[in-house]
């Protein structure tokens, strides 16, 4: 067995005798010495062969990812490497063994690698040797252990649930698998273990945790996977406080643990609402400032045309300042803006830039004592851009909570090291869904109506507001859970919202609307995105390079071929006939 890693060595271990296994990351020959960088899990360490090395010979045959089982002497090093851990020392090799060989590879693997992400992902266990991979894979395992520690103080128990499931509305599309021996049926893979967590929470269990595939057929996105690993919690005989206190405490464990971050606690809460107004998104990032500001109150008696109709049709007239910017955003800049928040429905995007006056497309148009206002309620100085736009509610703030966004990133407004969290509460019950012309869950049909708007279920739909929460960290849905209903008759307030039939709440949650007869605890719970997670921690916005095996933006893996055509006679078996 390989009993040290490459790292393990320093200068304390001048002239100890080691036996090293790896890879070859790279081979030189300087003036017929040859120079090996060996690599292991843990890193490089450098190997030389000098030409009267009786293993000389077998050296010159190395190539690129070979693996060999070298053993020698730790010597100094002569001209010291600062980059590496094991920079001041090497092995004097005294034998050598080639343990495999290897095609050559179809692509550099090292940190600055500059192949396609698709021929990276066709070849992902090569990938994987790359430290920027396998590093983040570490971190991984060491977020998890942190987790499984910090339940198992608590008193959780890890309960697993099924994978092969019944589908249960969750929002997004199911994947199914047929059953062979029940012809015709089909499973779903779990979107979420939320039915069976709540069924625990019946069974008496008060405190669970998993670490659960999840599996949704949704749109892909830099941060959604179609499988993805939920950290999933539930609790019984709770508030929502409790519920907060015990997730950010997992949070601040799991930082000050993997990354040695200290988080602040009590995490801030804004209310769903405010986070719409002011920062056009249920996610805000924090970590930089530019509110969205309401200026349709200047404009109610404007002569300028578009504001005026504006006002007329009661939408709104918003504005984001970017400080000290101005200069920076020429003609050209902003016309790209204006592409950009047409991506997000809206009309157009007016500018307007604090020089020694305002200057910008609608300055003429507007009278002195609006430009006035202007700059006192945006408290405008020098060089300050503000953008400005106008329409429905939902548009405006959507379209400015993005550009907000790409105003930050594009300017580098924040530090990447630097963690904001917050809580957002008071997610409203329902969503209109234009698509199904009626109201949806916004979480999922189990959330809790806050206590004094449960009479509002049925006929005042819009003004409903959940027990339901959500963590966000830098501008990420890091996790969302809910207090859950556990009363009957709230139960079957909620499907009746929702306009499910009796003959739909039967066969879609009939068992679980039993199982709420039979002693249901309050209870409540959340689930974070591990995936999530450990794309914060570690830095990256690519999901893809927080998983071992990712799929890509079409749901397929491009190294194993999946998804793939199966057999006629697996199909019969199963009775499916392709259409
Ligand atoms: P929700 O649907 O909000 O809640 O999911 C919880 C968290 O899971 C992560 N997440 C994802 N991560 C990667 N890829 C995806 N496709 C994806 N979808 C979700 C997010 C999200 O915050 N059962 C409820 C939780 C509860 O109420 O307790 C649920 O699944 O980080």
């Amino acid at each position: 067995m390989k009993k040290n890693n490459n790292t393990d060595f320093n200068i304390n271990n001048i002239n100890q005798t080691v036996t090293l296994y790896g890879w070859v990351a790279k081979k030189r020959n300087l003036g017929g010495v040859i120079f090996i960088d060996l690599r292991d899990r843990s890193g490089l360490i450098q190997l030389v062969i000098k030409p009267d090395n009786s293993y000389y010979e077998i050296a010159q045959t190395l190539k690129c990812e070979y693996v060999i089982k070298a053993e020698g002497k730790i010597i100094k090093r002569e001209n010291i490497n600062k980059n590496l851990k094991t920079g001041e020392i090497e092995v004097e090799v005294d034998t050598l063994e080639i343990l495999n060989t290897a095609l050559d590879i179809p692509f550099q693997l090292t940190d600055d690698v500059t192949a396609f992400e698709d021929t990276r992902l066709k070849y992902r266990y090569l990938d994987i040797r790359r430290e920027q991979i396998k590093d983040k894979l570490i971190t991984r395992h060491k977020i998890t252990m942190a987790v499984r520690e910090y339940f198992d103080k608590l008193g959780f128990i890890e309960v697993e649930t099924p994978v092969l499931c019944k589908s249960t509305p969750e929002g997004a599309r199911d994947y199914l698998v047929p059953s062979r021996v029940n012809k015709g049926k089909f499973y779903a893979l779990p979107q979420s273990p939320q039915i069976f967590k709540q069924l625990l929470m019946v069974g008496g269990i008060e405190k669970y945790f998993q670490i659960a595939k999840c599996f949704r057929d949704e749109d892909l996105r830099a941060d959604r996977q179609p499988e993805f690993t939920q950290i999933d919690v539930e609790m019984s005989f709770i508030s929502e406080e409790d519920i907060m206190e015990v997730a950010e405490n997992m949070i601040k464990y799991v930082f000050e643990k993997v990354k040695n971050y200290e988080v602040k606690l009590p995490l801030p809460k804004m209310k769903y609402n405010d986070a719409i107004c002011y920062y056009g998104t249920d996610k805000p990032d924090l970590r930089y400032d530019m509110k969205i500001n309401d200026i349709t109150n200047i404009f109610k008696n404007t002569n300028f045309t578009l504001f005026q109709n504006a006002i007329k049709e009661n939408n709104i007239i918003n504005a984001i300042v970017v400080k000290n910017k101005a200069d920076k955003y020429s003609r050209k800049d902003l016309d790209k803006l204006t592409e950009f928040v047409k991506t997000y429905k809206a009309s157009g995007l007016a500018y307007l830039k604090q020089e020694s006056s305002l200057t910008g497309s609608i300055v003429k148009s507007l009278e002195k004592e609006e430009l006035e206002n202007l700059q006192n309620q945006l408290s405008l100085e020098e060089n300050d851009l503000v953008l400005i736009t106008f329409g429905p509610y939902n548009i405006v703030k959507t379209s400015l909570g993005a550009l907000r966004c790409k105003i930050a990133k594009d300017n580098n407004l924040y530090n990447p090291n630097e963690y904001k969290m917050l809580w957002v509460t008071d997610f409203p019950s329902f969503e209109y869904s234009e698509e199904e012309n009626r109201y949806v869950a916004c979480h999922h049909p189990f959330t809790a109506p806050k206590d004094s708007d449960i009479d509002k279920l049925l006929n005042d739909k819009a003004n409903c507001y959940s027990k339901a929460y959500d963590i966000v960290i830098n501008g990420y849905e890091a996790g969302g859970g809910s207090i859950r209903i556990h009363n009957e008759d709230i139960q079957n307030k909620m499907f009746k919202a929702l306009e499910l039939s009796e003959e739909d709440i039967k066969e879609k949650f009939g068992f679980f609307v039993d199982a709420l007869k039979y002693g249901t605890p309050p209870h409540g719970g959340i689930a974070f995105g591990l995936d999530r997670l450990v794309m914060l921690i570690t830095n990256t916005e690519n999901i893809r390079d927080v998983i071992a095996f990712p799929k890509t933006a079409s749901a397929s893996d491009l190294m194993s071929e999946c998804p793939n055509t199966v057999s006629e006679k697996q199909l019969d078996e199963l009775s499916i006939k392709l259409k």
